[in-house]
């Protein structure tokens, strides 16, 4: 039996938030057989592999267990193809097998990093048995298969890959070049590293094509090893739908849709808007969605350049108007000190939600939770007295 994907994902989204206790994760990965558990971990596995540093292809067998039970699998792994894996039992082919428990396997793929991670697994070595004619282990097995296994295990490992470098190897265009934007988000967002995030993306990439797109969800979904991502694009992408990753067919100014959306799948932790860019989209869409960011959480909008531009609903020169993204901030920056208006203005529930705004060049981060501090007291003169 092969799990669909959403169903997979709701069934991963339960082992996430079960993986750091025994008796939880030990429930949850007992609703499957052992082989459907198991290739899920393994396709997670295979997703976060860093790219290998071997040239010769190099075999690696992988054993999940449970108790008396076992699904082995066989990787084969060399630079410039992707990992090719395949069920079956592996033993006289490889140069070493991983083995791992079941449940160590879920902890080491999606528990908090605690040091499970580094002992999660054993390794057999099997050099001896992969023999080339004359009785020899090939050598080139031997000095490969430490760099194929090294990028197998990758997503195992505590280490965590540098934002940057994951969107330039994503192919997302948000660090490198045409924008710079790793350094903020990771400002932002790293206290969400560890936690089961839920995060929309308006705009996944590609436009018309259907096969083209989903740089920067794949960023996320490595970033946010625990995360469940989900991307809305005005074309079709079901093509890019995996573990983890849900697109959905839409457009970012249907406001009825969005609500259908949110319904569906929210409320998320991160909505990021990098759709049309056009500012009444913009507008629209944050008007739409920031009810349904969780507290704590954050709406960012990408792309605040076409503020600036005509065409995009935008204002020629150096003040951008008032339904322009631009614009949004500003009234933002009030709503934000809704407790210190003076004149007549009633606070809505955008304001008392409203607990940063962060602007950086081209991208703001809005900051989601309870602003209610309450406002410099009466006693405190209005008027300057000196
Ligand atoms: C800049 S790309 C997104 C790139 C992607 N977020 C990344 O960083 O890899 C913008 C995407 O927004 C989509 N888009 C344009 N207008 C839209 C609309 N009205 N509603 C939803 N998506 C839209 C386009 O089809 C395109 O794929």
């Amino acid at each position: 039996m092969h799990v669909a994907a959403p169903r997979a994902t709701a069934f991963l989204e339960r082992l996430i938030r079960a993986a750091d206790d025994d008796e939880r994760l030990r429930a949850v990965v007992a609703e499957l057989p052992l082989a459907e558990t198991a290739r899920l971990l393994v396709e997670e596995l295979v997703f976060r592999a860093r790219r290998p540093g071997n040239t010769h292809p190099v075999p690696v067998g992988l054993d999940v267990v449970s108790g008396d039970e076992r699904a082995s699998f066989l990787c084969t792994v060399v630079d410039g193809r992707p990992i090719e894996v395949a069920p079956g039992s592996t033993a006289d082919r490889v140069g070493l097998r991983v083995e791992y428990d079941v449940h160590q396997f879920a902890r080491a793929l999606y528990g908090r990093y605690s040091g499970h991670a580094h002992t999660a697994r054993r390794t057999v070595p099997l050099y001896g048995k992969a023999l080339d004619g004359s009785g020899v282990p090939r050598i080139e097995l031997v000095e490969e298969t430490p760099k194929a296994v090294d990028a197998l295990l990758a997503g195992t490992e505590p280490g965590r890959a540098d934002l940057g470098e994951l969107m330039a190897r994503c192919g997302s265009d948000k660090w490198g070049g045409l924008h710079w934007f790793a350094r903020r988000y990771e400002e932002h967002f790293s206290r969400f590293r560890d936690e089961p995030v839920r995060l929309l993306e308006i705009g996944i990439g590609g436009y018309q094509d259907p096969d083209e797109g989903g740089a920067s969800l794949k960023v996320w979904k490595h970033y946010f090893r625990r995360g469940t991502v989900y991307g809305m694009d005005l074309f079709d992408k079901n093509g890019l739908d995996e573990l983890r990753i849900t697109t959905v067919i839409g457009d970012q100014s249907d406001r009825a849709l969005l609500s259908e959306v949110v319904e569906r799948n929210g409320p998320f932790d991160i909505i990021i808007d990098d759709g049309s860019h056009k500012n009444d989209h913009i507008l629209t869409t944050f008007a739409a969605l920031f009810p349904h960011v969780r507290p704590g959480g954050f709406y960012v909008i990408e792309d605040l350049w076409t503020a600036y531009l005509p065409d995009y609903g935008g204002t020629a020169g150096p003040v951008a108007g008032p339904g322009t993204s631009i614009g949004l901030l500003k009234t933002l920056l009030d709503a934000l000190h809704h407790e210190e208006w003076t004149g007549p203005g009633a606070a809505g529930s955008v304001a008392e939600s409203l607990t940063g705004v962060y602007a950086h060049h081209n991208i703001a981060f809005l900051e989601k939770g309870v602003n209610r501090e309450g406002g410099i007291p009466d006693w405190i003169p209005r008027t300057p007295t000196w």
